[in-house]
């Protein structure tokens, strides 16, 4: 990164330093709402020094968590938009929620079931990275009957487990949020379940899972609660895919916002 693109991520940190920082808010389980990984990831930053090697994870974070969340948003809007009762389900309960209050509220997010279930589709059939962070075997090992000699490079396709038809039986490529209501219910994305591996496992496992699940869940939430969508018919989407760290798409999704709740 250019050293002007790193004073920027360092005063931008450095001004949120005004928020209230206490040591306490890592350790209080209680306050995991948005605002507080945000005051968390900001103090975790505050605290270290100017380091190169921290310049470096500041910006490594900050490219890896952007990059990620946008995508996921981005894709979980195409699918919304090319499943038009998908869409209207997960807006009914959004509106129904938060109609009282005329804002999307952070404390009342676990009272949209429907939402999470079609965020946990967009990660299954978008899988954001598709291939984790590289590995390196330890010791030579056999798996499956081949030999995998020491310092072997290993890339886990978690896109392929994902899709593959031996463990999601509803057709894979299928946009079906409620399959996470059936069978699929069970199958968990942090680290344990092979099939659904969105944020990797094991030691190097995404350790912004829960930031960026609060941002998805908060900024979804908003655009469906303020906003109708319009856009091409359903069929006419570009659904076509960009492959790089993360999978982007291809073409700008191109939709126009209908104000229905205007903010409070
Ligand atoms: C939808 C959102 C996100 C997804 C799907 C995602 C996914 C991933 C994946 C698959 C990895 C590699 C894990 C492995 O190889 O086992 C990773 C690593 C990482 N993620 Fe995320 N991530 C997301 C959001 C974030 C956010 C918001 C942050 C920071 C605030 C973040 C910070 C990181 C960092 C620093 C690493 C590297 C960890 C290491 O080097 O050991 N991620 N992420």
């Amino acid at each position: 990164p250019s050293r002007k693109v790193q004073l920027h991520l360092i005063s931008l940190l450095e001004n949120h330093g005004g928020l209230k920082l206490s040591k306490t808010s890592f350790l209080d389980n209680e306050k995991l709402s948005p605002s507080w990984y945000l005051r968390t990831f900001v103090a975790i930053f505050f605290f270290l020094s100017d380091s190169s090697q921290c310049l470096h994870a500041r910006q490594e974070v900050f490219s890896v968590g952007n990059d990620t969340t946008a995508t996921t948003l981005e894709w979980a809007i195409t699918e919304l938009v090319k499943n038009p009762k998908v869409m209207q389900k997960a807006t009914a309960e959004v509106r129904q929620a938060f109609e009282a209050c005329g804002t999307v509220a952070e404390h009342a997010l676990g009272k949209l079931p429907y939402m999470h279930l079609v965020i946990r589709e967009t990660l299954r059939l978008h899988t954001p990275v598709p291939l984790l962070l590289p590995r390196q075997c330890q010791e030579p090992c056999q798996v499956l009957g081949y030999d995998v000699p020491r310092g072997t490079h290993v890339l886990v396709n978690v896109w392929a487990l994902a899709h593959d038809e031996r463990y999601w039986h509803d057709p894979p490529d299928e946009f079906r949020p409620e399959r996470f209501e059936g069978e699929a219910a069970v199958v968990d994305f942090r680290g344990t379940d092979f099939s659904f591996l969105p944020f990797g496992a094991g030691r190097r496992m995404c350790p912004g899972i829960g930031f960026g699940l609060a941002n998805i869940e908060l900024a979804l939430a908003s655009l469906l609660f303020h906003f109708d969508w319009e856009g091409p018919p359903p069929g006419e989407i570009d659904m076509a895919e960009e492959f790089g760290l993360t999978v982007r798409r291809k073409a700008d999704l191109l939709l126009r916002p209908v104000l229905r709740v205007p903010s409070q």
